[in-house]
C-alpha cells in the first residue's frame, strides 16, 4: 500500500495533506524519514512515526478508553465535552469503513459515570458487544446513598420491573461488598439501567464507575481520560466471552 494511502486510512486527512505530510519529512518508517508518498509498504504490522509520534497502522482501530467523569458519549454533546475530545485527532477522523461512521463508542455510559468503555470503528463487533443475545455481561461498581439491605440485593437477582417495559430485569450478579458498595452485572443496556434498577428497590445511585466488560477489566494503570488500544488477547478475550455466553 502507498504510504500516502496507509496515512489515509489511518485518518491523517485527505490524500492530499497525507502526501503533503510525507513530503515535508513528517513521516519515517522502521526509523528513517520517507519523503516519497508513493512508496510501498506492506501495512499490516507496520508502525511508522508521524511527527515523531508512534503510530501502528490499525486495518480496524479497536480502544479502550477510562471515562472520566463529566463527559458524554456522544459526537454532538449537549453539555458535557465529548469523550472524543479525549482521543488523538486520527482516530476522530478516520474515514468511514462500511456503515461505521468512524471510531465510536460501544454503547454509553452517563456523564457522571466512570471506568471501561470500548471504541471501534468495527460494526460487527460493535453489533456482537452491545447485542443483548449475545449476554456479554458488564460490572457496574456502585456507591449507593443508604446502607445496602440483603432484601435489596435478593430483589436485583430476583428481577425489577422498570418504568418501560413489564418484563422485570434481572442483576446476573449482585452482592454488597460494602455497605454502600454495589457490585452489579448486568448482560443489557437499557437506558439508565444501573440507576434504575436500584432506584426500583428503594436506594440510590451516588457513584457509579464500570469496571469490566466480558473478560477484559479497566486496567489499574490507565488513568480517567486516557486510552490505549486493545491488545490481541484483549480482543481473544472478548470473542470467548462473547461467544461462549
Ligand atoms: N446504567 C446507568 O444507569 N448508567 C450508566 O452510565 C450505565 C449503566
Amino acid at each position: 500500500m502507498r504510504l500516502e494511502d496507509i496515512l489515509f486510512s489511518q485518518g491523517f486527512g485527505t490524500r492530499r495533506v497525507c502526501a503533503g505530510l510525507v513530503q515535508q519529512g513528517f513521516v519515517s518508517v522502521a526509523g528513517s524519514v520517507c519523503d516519497d508518498p508513493g512508496t510501498f509498504f506492506q501495512p499490516e504490522g507496520l508502525v511508522f512515526k508521524v511527527q515523531g509520534v508512534d503510530w501502528p497502522f490499525a486495518e480496524r482501530a479497536y480502544l479502550m478508553l477510562h471515562k472520566p467523569t463529566g463527559t458524554e458519549c456522544s459526537q454532538k454533546p449537549s453539555t458535557w465535552p465529548s469523550i472524543y475530545t479525549l482521543l488523538p485527532g486520527p482516530l476522530r477522523t478516520r474515514p468511514q469503513k462500511a456503515a461505521v461512521q468512524g471510531v465510536q463508542a460501544v454503547g454509553r455510559l452517563d456523564q457522571d459515570t466512570t471506568g471501561l468503555l470500548l471504541l471501534t470503528d468495527d460494526g460487527k463487533f460493535i453489533h456482537r458487544m452491545s447485542s443483548p443475545k449475545h449476554h456479554v455481561p458488564k460490572v457496574y461498581e456502585v456507591t449507593t446513598k443508604y446502607e445496602i439491605l440483603p432484601d435489596q440485593v435478593d430483589r436485583l437477582l430476583a428481577g425489577v420491573v422498570l418504568d418501560d417495559d413489564p418484563k422485570p430485569v434481572k442483576a446476573a450478579a449482585c452482592e454488597a461488598v460494602a455497605p454502600l458498595h454495589l457490585r452489579l452485572t448486568l448482560t443489557e443496556g437499557k437506558y439508565h439501567q444501573v440507576k434504575r434498577m436500584v432506584a426500583a428497590i428503594g436506594n440510590r445511585v451516588e457513584g457509579l464507575h464500570r469496571s469490566t466488560i466480558g473478560g477484559l477489566s479497566l486496567p489499574d494503570d490507565l488513568a480517567p481520560g486516557q486510552w490505549r488500544w486493545l491488545t490481541a488477547d484483549d480482543l481473544a478475550l472478548m470473542a470467548v466471552r462473547a461467544a461462549k455466553a
